[in-house]
């Protein structure tokens, strides 16, 4: 099982991913997070992709394909796996079908998740992340039971340096001029399905396990 997240900033990517690869045992790619641990860590990738980060942009083609494609090549890999924020332009989608196509695989399913710009703005201002486990909340839809405390693993909760409102409407912004032309690409390829990601967490994990099975 082959899949991709796409979806703008707060569309519940993150969200649905820790839900999803718990029930069918796959890993969890998130360039995103591959590159918060790299600015945690001080790695030369990660003061690079930091630059790009902070002010919203993505992080260049060339960087990007190299560390996911890494990723993928590793053992864990070979049942499936599900991308989260990666492929984020049509040059990463191209470069990921190359990919995957040596090795005769292909994308199965592509989870196209939907949410207003106002509603992606409030989620994002509102996010929390667990520092110690990365479980996300949301200050008001999904609280944990005690105010900056990760109710799984007694963590600290902190905000994303990106998650202001200013960055969050630049995020926005790159969404659609570089990342949504990949709803064309897939539906070419005729293997993107389309959720509505406003209708609750729970409700949403449900059509998506109905399309997976
Ligand atoms: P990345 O980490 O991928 O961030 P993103 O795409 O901006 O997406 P988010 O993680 O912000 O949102 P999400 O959809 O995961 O939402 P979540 O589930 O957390 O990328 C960050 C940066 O890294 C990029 O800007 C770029 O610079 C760089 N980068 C990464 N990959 C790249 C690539 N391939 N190419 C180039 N650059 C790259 O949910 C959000 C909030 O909503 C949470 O508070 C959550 O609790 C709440 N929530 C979730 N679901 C629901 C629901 N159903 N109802 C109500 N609230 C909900
Ligand atoms: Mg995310
Ligand atoms: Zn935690």
């Amino acid at each position: 099982m082959n899949l991709v997240l796409l979806g703008p900033p707060g569309a519940g990517k993150g969200t649905q991913a820790a839900k999803i690869i718990e029930k069918y045992g796959i890993p969890h790619i998130s360039t995103g997070d591959i590159f918060r641990s790299n600015i945690k860590e001080g790695t030369p990738l990660g003061k690079k992709a930091k630059e790009y980060m902070d002010k919203g942009e993505l992080v260049p083609d060339s960087l990007v394909i190299e560390i996911a494609t890494d990723r993928l090549d590793r053992d864990d890999c070979r049942e499936g796996f599900l991308l989260d924020g990666f492929p984020r332009t049509v040059t990463q989608a191209k470069a990921l079908d190359d990919h995957l196509a040596v090795k005769d695989k292909k994308i199965d399913h592509v989870l196209d998740i939907k949410v207003e710009k106002e509603e992606l703005i409030s989620r994002l201002t509102g996010r929390r992340v667990c520092r110690n486990c990365g479980a996300t909340y949301h200050a008001v839809n999904i609280p944990p039971k005690e105010e900056g405390i990760c109710d799984i693993c007694g963590g600290e909760l902190y905000q994303r340096a990106d998650d202001n409102r200013e960055t969050v409407e630049n995020r926005i912004e790159v969404y659609k001029s570089q990342t949504a032309p990949l709803i064309n690409y897939y539906e070419k390829q005729g293997n993107i399905k389309h959720f509505d990601g406003s209708i609750g967490l729970e409700n949403l994990f449900a059509e998506i396990t109905g399309l997976l099975g």
